[in-house]
């Protein structure tokens, strides 16, 4: 699938490279934060980040869906506005694999995630977590609090299991609400701030403490989309776009 298109770990050096977990790969943004070209992988990432390390590690966590899909009855094919296919998942869904199987072992200390998502009700729930080997502690997330009449908000969790015995939220930022509306956004990681892109503008900036300043998961630490695991819970019932070949 699409995976073959995007950056794999062939060893070398992580360390000036920065790592992009996409949950989309078409991706027309027109404030020209990334776009993709036209075989799907991203191609302006300049503007994300303000060095001249253009080098990048791109990860499409989409490519922890086995195709075909498993259980029709809570994953289905959709469109996203773009008319790029993607995946829904409904409540039962449990898309769920080793970390290791798509992302690197330690991560670079900058870093974006991109997600196009239409959350298909108002209570929200994580598009993603990589939770620690007993599941009870979010590594690395995005959770989509429940809506109210105006807002939301996104919270971006980063923990250091080694040091921390709770899941830990980096940063959240209010947004406009968008259940039932396909709405792209990211985050930007660097080493002093945390950006929140969304709706095709840059909205917020906040400037948490981060430590470690380059993440390490448990070794057995798994990768779950649309939930965090039957403990952590915050199921997700969603569409994120994914681009097939
Ligand atoms: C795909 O993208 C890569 C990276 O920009 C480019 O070198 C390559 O020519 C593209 N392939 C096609 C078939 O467009
Ligand atoms: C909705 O939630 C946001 C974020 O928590 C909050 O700032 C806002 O006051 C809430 N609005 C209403 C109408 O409750
Ligand atoms: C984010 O929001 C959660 C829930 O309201 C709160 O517990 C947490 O302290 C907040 N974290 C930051 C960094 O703002
Ligand atoms: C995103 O922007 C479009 C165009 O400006 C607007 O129609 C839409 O309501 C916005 N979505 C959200 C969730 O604010
Ligand atoms: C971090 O954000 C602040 C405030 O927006 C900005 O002045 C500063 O240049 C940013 N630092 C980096 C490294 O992007």
């Amino acid at each position: 699938m699409t995976g073959t298109r995007f950056g794999r770990i062939e060893g070398g050096n992580m360390s000036r490279r920065k790592v992009l977990l996409a949950l989309i790969v078409a991706w027309t943004w027109s404030g020209h934060v990334a776009e993709a070209n036209d075989n799907g992988s991203f191609e302006s990432l300049g503007p994300l980040f303000l060095d001249d390390s253009p080098e990048m590690f791109e990860f499409n966590l989409l490519d922890a869906v086995p195709i075909p899909l498993r259980d029709p009855k809570t994953q289905y094919v959709d469109e996203s506005e773009d008319g790029f296919p993607a995946f829904g998942f409904r409540a039962g869904a449990d898309v769920k694999m080793a970390y290791k199987q798509i992302l690197p072992d330690v991560f670079s200390e900058e870093f974006a995630i991109l997600i196009n998502a239409k959350p298909m009700s108002r209570n929200g729930g994580f598009v993603f977590a990589i939770v620690n080997s007993m599941e009870s502690i979010v590594e690395l997330g995005v959770r989509i609090a429940p809506e109210n009449d105006t807002s939301t908000v996104l919270s971006l969790y980063y923990t250091d299991v080694t040091s921390e015995v709770a899941s830990h939220i980096l940063a959240n930022f209010t947004v406009p609400k968008f259940s039932h509306k396909w709405t792209k956004f990211a985050f930007r990681v660097t080493v002093d701030n945390v950006t929140l892109f969304f709706n095709c503008s840059e909205t917020d900036t906040v400037t948490p403490i981060r430590k470690p300043l380059r993440l390490s998961f448990e070794s057995a630490s798994a990768l779950y989309l649309a939930q965090a695991g039957p403990v952590i819970g915050g199921e997700f019932e969603v569409g994120m776009s994914v681009f097939f070949f």
